[in-house]
């Protein structure tokens, strides 16, 4: 089946085709594609919190690693020693000099830069003249921060994340201010047999609402909600009904400063392509990181942010575990109809699926996102 029939209007559009969902093959060329090409999310800035912390990732099989410098800059590199390729740091760690290479202990500065070489020159000779320091630092990859997320652009020509995101900086223009990571209070990982695109689809649409959540439905109903598909880079949808969560003695988590009126009532959760899901509220907001392993297995990293600087302290810890539970439980009710569609893909006469005009606007907007990368790098 085309992608043709995928850009087409929403009455008439098909979903992506199964092979997007189970294909091997389709899943590396959409590693390529669209997370290589583009700015994807591999980690949380608080994943190296002070000077000297490093934090691998592997990131769809780029080893890459993370290493927070004396000037607080978040520096990523190839995870690889540029001598014989040894894969440099293996797990999260605070390093106390330089990176060093567990092989023949090349050294590099928190920079990247080859800074020592024992016996390179023969036993006790530390340099040679074909190794010259300055052609073999690490590889540099092209990293942006924003809302407590590093991203990445691996093949290094995307155009500035600024210019990319325009739309969403905008329209979130007033969240743009100092995240505080809840403390390990605030942090949950998970583990979902399915393509991450259907990560991505599930959470921008409220549709399943009443069905899938019948408790936020409660609080929160389907007739409150509005979808968000007026941009090509990211999709969602919006409650007109946010209620802060209430603590003992009515305490309530501070709110961002200077929101306009609007916020007292509003949240958005936007799915912010290729693979984070992005929700904001007057008083908290989250990330959750797709890490894709395979065609049909996504491993999810979410964390919750807040607006006060010392909100990880010991009286605030109830309501943290409160709040990220409450998210914790919503993105676990998702999980079934996730795997179940990863499962309706293998059912071969299955063609994309219809979309509802009216309630389906999110999901299309992702699919031809996919569908005109997909094509114009054919
Ligand atoms: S591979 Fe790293 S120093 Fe030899
Ligand atoms: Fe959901």
């Amino acid at each position: 089946m085309s992608l043709q029939n995928v850009i087409k209007p929403l009455a008439t559009a098909r979903g992506l085709p199964n092979e997007h969902y189970i294909s091997a093959d389709m899943y590396a060329r959409e590693r390529e594609v669209l997370f290589f090409k583009n700015w994807s999310a591999v980690a949380f800035e608080s994943d190296v919190k002070i000077p000297g912390d490093a934090f691998p990732v592997d990131f769809m099989g780029v080893p890459l690693l993370l290493v927070r410098a004396k000037d607080g800059a978040v520096n990523v590199f190839q995870n690889t020693c540029r001598h014989r390729g040894m894969i440099l740091v293996d797990e999260p760690t605070h390093l106390k000099g330089p990176i060093r290479c567990p092989y023949h202990s090349w050294c590099y500065s928190h920079e990247g830069k080859l800074v020592r070489t024992p016996y390179v020159g023969g036993v006790e000779i530390d340099t040679h003249e074909a190794i010259k320091p300055a052609e073999l630092s690490l590889f540099a990859i092209k990293s942006h921060i924003w809302h407590g997320v590093v991203f990445v652009n691996i093949s290094g020509d995307a155009a500035p994340f600024e210019e990319v995101h325009k739309d969403l900086l905008k329209r979130w223009s007033e969240f743009q201010q100092p995240y505080h990571l809840g403390g390990t209070a605030s942090r949950f990982d998970m583990k979902v047999s399915a393509n991450w695109k259907l990560a991505i689809e599930n959470f921008c649409e409220s549709y399943h609402l009443p069905w899938v959540h019948p408790e936020l439905n409660e609080i929160s109903p389907i007739s409150v909600h509005y979808p968000i598909d007026d941009s090509s880079g990211y999709a969602g949808q919006g409650s007109r009904n946010y209620n802060q969560l209430v603590g003992k003695d009515d305490r309530r988590f501070p709110d961002f400063k200077n929101l306009s009126p609007i916020w007292e009532k509003q949240a958005e959760y936007v799915s912010f392509f290729p693979n984070v899901l992005m929700g904001v509220h007057r008083d908290h907001t989250y990330a959750t990181i797709l890490m894709p392993q395979s065609s049909e297995e996504t491993f999810e990293r979410g964390a919750l942010f807040y607006a006060d600087k010392h909100i990880d302290t010991p009286q605030w810890q109830d309501l943290l575990k409160e709040n990220t539970r409450i998210w914790q439980d919503v993105f676990s009710e998702d999980i079934g109809v996730v795997e179940g569609m990863q499962k309706g893909r293998n059912g071969p006469m299955f063609d994309g699926g219809k979309f509802s005009p009216v309630m389906d606007g999110p999901t299309h907007v992702f699919h031809k996102w996919v569908a005109r990368q997909m094509q114009s790098n054919e």
